[in-house]
């Protein structure tokens, strides 16, 4: 079956949302989303939403804390872009129906995290993700033009290689006509034509054993600009959440946002002392990378498995009422916040690197954009400051939404474009070929390609990877797809990749951190050093 529309859209987190909705009025909009409509990375964001909202804060401050954060790789204009256009798009996502908390005065009651030199994190108590996915899914559900395909997985990428055309990482002209889409409720695939395709499929978390990130997360946008020969950038760059809590055997991991640091708790070890003095002078709301290396540091020294977030200390009434998904979940498990610290570890939690894009969200395939995690803007450099990914996505689906509704009238359906071609293919023996594969990927990349990385650990995790990977590929080539097998198959080009770019980079800088490499030091524009070490 073959269908055409203007604009297809993969996923449905912030990015694919506020994208559809900027274009809508102008065409016609699938979005398709491997899974229920909301469930996304975006659905679970704690923290907030990073922007200049006040007079105690600036523009320059907030982009000399990026630049700070991201150990001198961030595109510089790119940081300006966001800082300068997010109180904007944040002014929309209110304007659309998405509530913040306000203090008693009325002003938005803006917190602060790690990194950052000024409170200027909007929020909607420690759920403000799902704040967001709601007020957007609600206008997206009641404008006329969109449609949204739930339980519909993108497979591959629509370009010159299905007319039969050699395309290669040197072809400069490969261009995008839509997507091979997989209804999961009945298994057939239809090839969805489009004239403006928008990757927004999300992060990749579940490359690693322990994420913060939902199943969905699987690396797929990436990994299908990849095989279509676009270009990925920076992704030896992964992001460990410092805090996510212990709790064995969950997965995924339930994060303990930053934003607890912000209110006033304290890492501690074991033994209920504090750390973070030894490794930098923001202790506990030092940078991410300082943070989770801090921890995990002290985990190998100690021999143990996680460490402490003392909050017993903190007004009990302002906790609650600013944490209490936190505090519901802490006290399900029996810990009283108030009477015992909480047992936290690093987890996977955001892909700084991804498709690179320009300034207007466009990847090197024409007539397809990317946005939010899946992309590469240059904004976060080699680490991400908290809470500005999702202003990311929302300045950049803007951005991108301009460009393409102003190239839209130029760009028409390609004709004679093959159907799916499944013959040969036959159904999968045995699910435990997939399941085990992606169990080894995960255990390969947390063990050789966490947050401290060694030249020996990348090879070996690189050799393993191989394995694997032709492995899946002959499977791949003889069984009908499933989900199941393409996110594997995903998983594995994302591990490849991570790996690739981390043994390319021959220095430790931010999140990639070599044993055996020089720490480089970035100094900001009159400011503090982003310290690697
Ligand atoms: P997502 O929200 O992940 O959406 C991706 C969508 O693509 C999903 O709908 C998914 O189902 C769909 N999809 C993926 N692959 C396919 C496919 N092959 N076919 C069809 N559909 C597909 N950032 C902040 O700025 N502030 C925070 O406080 C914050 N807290 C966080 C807390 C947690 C626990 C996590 C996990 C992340 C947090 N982040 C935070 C990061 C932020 O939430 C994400 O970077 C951001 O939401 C990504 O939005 P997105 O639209 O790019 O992707
Ligand atoms: C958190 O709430 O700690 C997460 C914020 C983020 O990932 O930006």
């Amino acid at each position: 079956m073959q269908q055409k529309v203007d604009f297809l859209i993969i996923g449905s987190g912030i990015a694919g949302l506020s994208y559809a909705l900027k274009v809508a009025d102008h065409g016609s909009v699938f979005i398709v989303t491997k899974n229920n409509e909301d469930e996304s990375n975006t659905k679970y964001a704690q923290g907030g939403i990073a922007a200049v909202w006040d007079t105690t804060d600036s523009v320059e401050k907030h982009i000399k804390d990026t630049l700070v954060a991201g150990g001198g790789l961030c595109d510089e204009e790119s940081v300006r872009i966001v800082v300068t256009e997010g109180p904007e798009r944040v002014k929309e996502l209110i304007d659309l129906g998405t509530n913040f908390d306000k203090k008693k005065n009325g002003d938005y009651d803006l917190a602060k995290e790690g990194g950052h030199s000024a409170h200027r994190i909007l929020h909607h108590k420690d759920i403000t993700g799902y704040e967001i996915e709601r007020a957007l899914l609600a206008k997206v559900r009641k404008h006329k033009n969109i449609t949204i395909l739930d339980h519909h997985y993108a497979i591959d990428i629509i370009t010159q290689h299905h007319l039969g055309q050699v395309v290669t990482s040197q072809s400069k002209d490969v261009e995008c006509y839509g997507a091979y889409i997989l209804d999961t409720r009945t298994q057939k695939i239809e090839t969805i034509l489009s004239r403006i395709t928008l990757m927004a499929t999300g992060g990749a978390g579940h490359v690693y054993a322990t994420t913060t990130n939902p199943i969905v997360a699987t690396g797929d946008g990436i990994a299908m600009v990849y095989r279509a020969k676009g270009r990925v950038k920076d992704m030896e760059f992964v992001q460990f959440h410092p805090t996510s809590l212990y709790n064995p055997g969950e997965h995924p991991s339930f994060l303990i946002t930053e934003a607890i640091r912000g209110f006033g708790a304290v890492l501690k070890t074991t033994d209920g002392k504090e750390f973070m003095h030894k490794y930098d002078e923001r202790l506990s709301l030092a940078p991410r990378d300082i943070v989770a290396r801090a921890i995990d540091n002290e985990l190998k020294t100690r021999g143990e498995d996680f460490v402490y977030l003392d909050c017993r200390h903190i007004d009990r009434k302002g906790f609650i009422e600013h944490f209490p998904n936190i505090y519901e979940k802490c006290m399900n498990l029996g810990i009283d916040p108030f009477l015992k610290m909480i047992p936290v570890v690093p987890a996977m939690h955001y892909l700084c690197g991804g498709i690179q894009v320009d300034r207007h969200g466009k990847s090197s395939i024409e007539n397809l954009y990317a946005v939010g995690e899946c992309a590469c803007t240059g904004l976060h450099g080699a680490n991400r400051l908290a809470s500005n990914s999702l202003l990311e996505a929302v300045v950049f689906a803007h951005r991108s939404a301009e460009a393409g509704l102003k190239n839209l009238a130029a760009i028409h359906f390609q004709e004679g474009i093959p159907n799916w071609d499944a013959e040969g293919t036959e159904n999968a023996e045995e699910m435990i070929l997939i399941t085990q594969s992606q169990r080894e990927v995960q255990q390969i990349m947390s063990n050789y390609v966490g947050i401290v990385r060694s030249e020996l650990r990348l090879q070996r995790a690189f050799d393993r990877l191989e394995i694997i990977y032709k492995e899946n590929e002959a499977l791949y080539e003889k069984t009908t797809v499933t989900q199941k097998l393409c996110e594997l198959r995903n998983l594995i080009c994302i591990g490849y990749l991570v790996i690739k770019h981390a043994r390319l980079r021959k220095a430790s800088v931010g999140l990639h951190y070599m044993v055996h490499y020089h720490k480089v030091t970035f100094v900001a524009p009159n400011g503090r050093c982003s310290s690697v070490g």
